[in-house]
């Protein structure tokens, strides 16, 4: 599909047409590199710039394990592939390559040897490499012993074979630096290639008596009383690949379609959801009242102030800590979470909304399903989720998701509890939020699935009203499958009167006038209505929820590296 036609899908409008990063030509990409770090800088200007002498090996960042076994794949990068997916309205075709072949050589120490091969680390061998990791067995087989070294950059560790004296010192969980050939493996049963040490240092030991990330089962309790320690089981550290590989995406995903990221307060003067579950921020100082004059909270969402900045430019989006009080005690809810939101201004439906909340998960997903990291993913969760491929699949799937009003997902749900399909704990009733049972019976009826148009009465104060329905409110819920609501948006009242008057309506705003405009701490949210105002809308989606979803982990706290909720914030 054209660029222009798929502009008109989201119908977003555009100050010029969407631009792809196949628009921009790859130099014009090229990172700037620090020289101190680089052996050679292959930019377009290099051959007039002054020369600059190979770094010296300690001032090299010092190679990866991954970089070893997976040769030309950065994790957070896809091979050269072009994806096209379809939805009902729109084909997004995404092309991307593999970010190595934009980029300079950043000085990694790839040894005296070229360091170069393909897959395994085939053709890499009698190449002298030196590698840095934690040891997560060593076997001792007479003569030599293999060491599995791991640097959380791979699925599988790397083989080490170490003469008996290399040994001395090495257990589970230690650290070292081991220099060597890069040979073809003798065995090739365990690894096609395997280090050769010929110097092999411990950096740090680990009392194999009382190191707690023994190689045996723990299970996720026992591990949630780590939170140092647990990044280094592999599954754990390819969460986090995760997590940087989805914020690369996304802000590129963003950059393309013409949002400006932006770096709203994380200290803020309201409770933007009105929900009251804010944490108060003071200083320790005693005495002297409060730092900030009046009692100040950490944010519960960006959404205000990205309005101000929507109402300065017309498509703006966060990436950020988000603190709710709430006392669930789920594997939903944490009290510190991260929330991508975006605001776009003059739209006057939900449709774009809509439409780009689906593209941007299509996009993410269809570049996670070839990229590196995915892959190791997928090998990682193996017998535990052997789902989570189809689990994908499903997310990209051609044909629209589904999209229905509160009231029809009410008749649905009745319905399907009148059938007998289905025995709620609470049953369904206009009027009332969707409790958590609900959104996942209609999560698992139909996939991902669009909930629009809820009771005006259960919804916070600046939703404007649906289009023709003065008793709901023009939003929408995302509702996924196993993690149920993943985002939350609407379009905005963008009146003066209407929305002051739901401010009064929610308790926001006490007595007539202006005066309980200013108490309100609201009165900079209200002069946007004032001055240039106009019809516009946005959303937000729990970061973690989704990271539980695609990578398969059952519970929030254990994709977040130092999880905060009810009692808990350990380390
Ligand atoms: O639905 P919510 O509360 O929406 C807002 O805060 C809007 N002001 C966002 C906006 O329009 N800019 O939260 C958005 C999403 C939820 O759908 C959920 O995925 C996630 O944030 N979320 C949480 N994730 C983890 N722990 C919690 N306690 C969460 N509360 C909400
Ligand atoms: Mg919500």
């Amino acid at each position: 599909m054209p660029m222009c036609a798929r502009a008109a899908r989201l119908s977003v409008p555009s100050t010029r047409q969407f631009l792809c990063s196949r628009a921009c030509p790859p130099s014009s990409r090229r990172p700037i590199i620090n020289p101190r770090f680089s052996s050679s800088l292959p930019t377009p200007s290099s051959a007039s710039a002054p020369s600059h002498s190979s770094p010296a090996p300690e001032q090299q960042l010092p190679r990866t394990i991954a970089s070893l076994l997976h040769p030309g794949s950065a994790a957070n990068t896809t091979t050269t592939t072009t994806t096209t997916t379809t939805t009902s309205t729109s084909t997004v075709t995404t092309s991307t390559t593999d970010a190595r072949s934009d980029q300079p050589d950043i000085g990694i120490d790839v040894g005296t040897g070229t360091g170069t091969g393909t897959g395994n680390g085939i053709g890499a061998d009698s190449t002298n490499v030196t590698v840095h990791g934690w040891i997560k067995s060593v076997r001792r087989m007479g003569k030599v012993s293999f060491a599995s070294v791991t640097d959380g950059t791979t699925s599988t560790p790397l083989q080490a074979v170490l003469a008996k004296p290399q040994v001395a010192g090495l257990s589970t969980g230690s650290s070292v630096r081991i220099s060597g050939e890069w040979k073809q493996s003798r065995s090739g049963t365990v690894q096609q290639n395997e280090l050769v040490a010929a110097d092999v240092q411990l950096l740090g030991g680990a009392d194999p008596a009382t190191y707690p990330l023994q190689k045996k089962y723990q299970t996720t309790e026992y591990l949630r009383t780590l939170p140092h320690l647990r990044p280094r089981i592999p599954f754990n550290a390819a969460v986090l690949q995760l997590r940087s590989f989805m914020s690369q995406t996304l802000t590129s995903f963003f950059a393309e379609n013409e949002f400006v990221q932006c770096y709203p307060p994380i200290i803020t003067s309201s409770d933007c959801e009105g929900a009251g579950e804010v944490f108060t921020v003071s200083s320790n100082e005693k005495g002297n009242g409060h730092f900030f004059r009046t009692p100040k909270y950490l944010t519960v969402s960006s959404q205000l102030h990205l309005e101000a900045l929507a109402a300065a430019l017309p498509r703006v989006w966060t990436l950020s800590p988000t603190f709710r009080a709430e006392k669930s005690d789920t594997s939903r809810h944490l009290s510190e979470f991260y929330m991508l939101e975006a605001e776009l201004s003059f739209i006057e439906t939900l449709d774009p909304l809509l439409n780009v909340t689906e593209d941007m998960i299509r996009r993410l997903v269809s570049a996670l399903k070839t990229s590196r990291i995915g892959q190791d993913i997928l090998a990682l969760s193996g017998d535990m989720m052997p789902e989570l491929e189809a689990r994908w699949e499903g997310l990209v799937q051609p044909g629209g998701w589904k999209r229905l009003t509160y009231l029809s997902a009410i008749e649905v749900l009745q319905a399907a509890e009148e059938q007998g399909k289905v025995e709620f704990q609470f049953p369904a009733r206009w009027g009332e939020s969707l409790q958590s049972e609900h959104e996942k019976y209609l999560a698992g009826r139909y996939g991902p699935v669009f909930v629009t148009d809820y009771p005006r009465e259960i919804k916070p104060f600046y939703m404007l009203p649906s289009h023709g329905d003065a008793r709901t409110v023009a939003c929408f819920d995302l509702l996924f499958p196993v993690v149920g609501e993943l985002i939350g948006g609407s379009l905005r009242e963008h009146r003066y009167e209407e929305l002051v008057q739901n401010m009064r309506s929610h308790g926001l705003i006490s007595g007539d006038g202006d005066a309980g405009i200013e108490q309100s701490g609201l009165r900079w949210y209200t002069d946007l209505r004032k001055y240039g105002s106009s019809p516009h809308g946005g959303f937000g989606m729990g970061m973690d929820r989704l990271i539980c979803y695609l990578s398969g982990v059952g519970n929030i706290r254990d994709v977040v590296a130092f999880p905060r909720w009810v009692g808990r914030c350990d380390a």
